[in-house]
């Protein structure tokens, strides 16, 4: 990894300051050159808006006080986005905005952010900043771009983040998000701008809780309070100590089994952040007991039940602007709850004919948008999908990941020409048309966090069918036939024949009730899956952490 790549500047600065006595109870970090960081002039369309307590004329509707957050991440839609993770990145801090928080999102400028985005980045200033354990140093742009009352800063560093995915394997992943968490709070400082809340998420944002209580807890930033939100445990960031440590520079006392230690002798980046978090979040309420266990936990449920005091689930949202079937421009034919029941068939003979599936809007057509990992059921779907080729059902899935499952698809794909279409690939506008054309969505998790796909398909009128399990068991109501209620078709155990049962039941009702049916579409256009609830939660969340100052 060569240091000191891009950029023109050879001015050095310490945007970190040393570690305070204070909070750093044994073999505190050594005492750098504090050379705080002082805001370099930007453009003025870059300057971000400043934190008012005040409120001020256009925001006087607004609940008061205001309040200030800055977002940590890996992801972002439409700039980078692999999974959920991206969407959630993008809408909260959306929604938070109309609940009177001034957001600033601090993502990676990875080389995939696609042109579009990269040429409308302004630069916003530049630093060095000691990384590693042997004091190497790093360049560290930032470029920003604001959109929609958000404000985006990237952290730049051609050699960290030069590859066309975010993630690519844990070699280059550890020393990436050491990097970016450290510098993503270097860059805090350096813009002179202090939130009151910093809301990570995920593990590769782990450290910066870790970072704060540590080598910055002297420096402005550290007043924060900081939030780390698990949207998924299975990925935590565990390597072996020696790498973390070299990496992270990050003193030996935090290497113990409280904070980074696990088992022998690795180090787990989502477990320090855990620890050092003022709260713990994540994405549904039924997770957050989940994790707890042994079985959902993923070693890390001891660690969560210790931690449970300053643990809270709020489930997740979907930004109903981006998921909006009436104006969705990626749709040939758009509709409202008025007319979905008739536009729906016209959008499904359209899916039809573009996946040369046989077209007919008579069919049961099942969709399936995911990646195609243990996570999200697929050894189920793969053992029963012959017994579900009937001649009236069809099954479309959209996705990538594992080999074993691209591989079954596709065979099926062979096998049941006309009647399956398998889409090896991440295409969000064929996601859109998937949403639109299918009767029925099926996400079958072994564990789902929250799950975004049965939201976006609820709003779009396709009925989930789903397992019991995270935030799927929290936002889909199963169909109760004696008072036809429920938003969808569930089973609990994780076994294909469940799966088997609600797929069938699911279609009992399409063949002999469609009136029933289509009242059950209309229900899911109806409920709401906006993010505003939650981010109301959010927002409380804010004011109950009051900052260090
Ligand atoms: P996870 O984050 O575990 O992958 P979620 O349900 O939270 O699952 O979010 C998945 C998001 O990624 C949704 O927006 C879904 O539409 C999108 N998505 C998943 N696979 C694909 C794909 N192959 N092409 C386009 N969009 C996809
Ligand atoms: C994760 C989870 C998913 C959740 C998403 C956004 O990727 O797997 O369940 O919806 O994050 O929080």
């Amino acid at each position: 990894m060569a240091e000191k790549t891009t950029g023109s500047s050879k001015r050095k600065k310490a945007a970190e300051s040393p570690a305070s006595e204070k909070t750093v109870p044994a073999d505190p970090a050594p005492a750098e050159t504090v050379d705080l960081p002082v805001a370099e002039p930007v453009a003025e369309e870059a300057v971000p808006p400043v934190a008012a307590e005040a409120p001020s004329e256009e925001n006087i509707d607004l609940p008061q006080p205001r309040r200030s957050v800055a977002f940590i991440g890996s992801e972002c839609y439409p700039f980078v986005k692999t999974g959920g993770l991206g969407d959630v990145m993008y809408a909260l801090p959306k929604a938070l905005v109309k609940q009177n928080c001034d957001v600033k999102v601090i993502l990676p400028r990875y080389k995939c952010i696609p042109w579009e985005y990269q040429e409308k980045m302004v630069y916003r200033g530049e630093f060095y900043m000691d990384l590693c354990s042997d004091g190497r140093s790093f360049y560290v742009g930032i470029m920003e771009y604001v959109w929609n009352g958000v404000v985006y800063d990237f952290i730049d560093n051609e050699d960290f983040f030069r590859n066309g995915n975010p993630y690519t394997n844990l070699v280059d992943d550890i020393p990436k998000y050491c990097f970016f968490a450290k510098a993503a709070l270097a860059a805090l400082n350096y813009m002179n701008w202090v939130p009151d809340i910093i809301h990570c998420h995920d593990w590769q944002a782990g450290l910066v809780p870790v970072y704060l209580r540590s080598v910055f807890s002297g420096s402005p930033v550290a007043s924060a309070k900081v939030i780390l939100t698990i949207h998924n445990l299975r990925f935590q960031g565990i390597y072996n100590i020696a790498t973390v440590k070299y990496w992270s520079g990050l003193p030996d006392y935090l290497f113990d089994y409280a904070v980074l230690k696990q088992g022998a002798d690795d180090a787990n980046m989502f477990k320090g952040g855990l620890t050092y978090a003022d709260m713990i979040t994540t994405v549904s309420e039924t997770y957050a007991g989940e994790i707890q266990s042994t079985f959902f936990g993923e070693g890390l449920d001891a660690h969560l039940r210790f931690h449970s005091g300053k643990l809270r689930g709020i489930v997740n949202g979907i930004d109903t602007e981006l998921w909006d079937s009436s104006t969705d421009p990626i749709l040939a034919c758009r509709y409202g709850i008025s007319d979905a029941i008739e536009k729906k068939k016209e959008n499904k003979l359209l899916l039809q004919e573009k996946l040369g599936l046989e077209k007919d809007s008579g069919k049961f057509v099942i969709g399936l948008v995911s990646r195609l990992t243990d996570q999200k059921g697929l050894d189920l779907v793969d053992f029963i999908l012959p017994e579900l080729i009937d001649g009236n059902t069809q099954i479309v899935v959209l996705g990538t990941g594992d080999s074993r499952y691209e591989n079954s698809f596709r065979y099926y794909e062979d096998a049941f020409r006309g009647s399956v279409c398998s889409n090896i690939m991440y295409d969000e506008g064929r996601a859109h048309q998937i949403y639109a054309g299918a009767d029925a969505l099926l996400v079958p998790s072994l564990f789902e966090p929250c799950g975004l796909t049965q939201l976006i398909s609820m709003r779009y009128g396709t009925v989930p069918i789903v397992r019991e399990t995270g935030g799927l068991k929290d936002t889909v109501l199963p169909y109760n036939e004696y008072d036809n209620s429920g938003n969808g078709f569930t089973f609990d155990r994780y076994e294909a024949w469940l799966l088997l049962d609600a797929i069938n039941r699911a279609k009992t009702l399409y063949f002999t009730n469609r009136e029933r049916w289509d009242k059950m579409v209309i229900r899911d256009m109806e409920k709401d899956v906006s993010w505003e609830n939650s981010a109301r939660k959010y927002r409380q969340l804010y004011l109950e952490l009051k900052p260090n100052y």
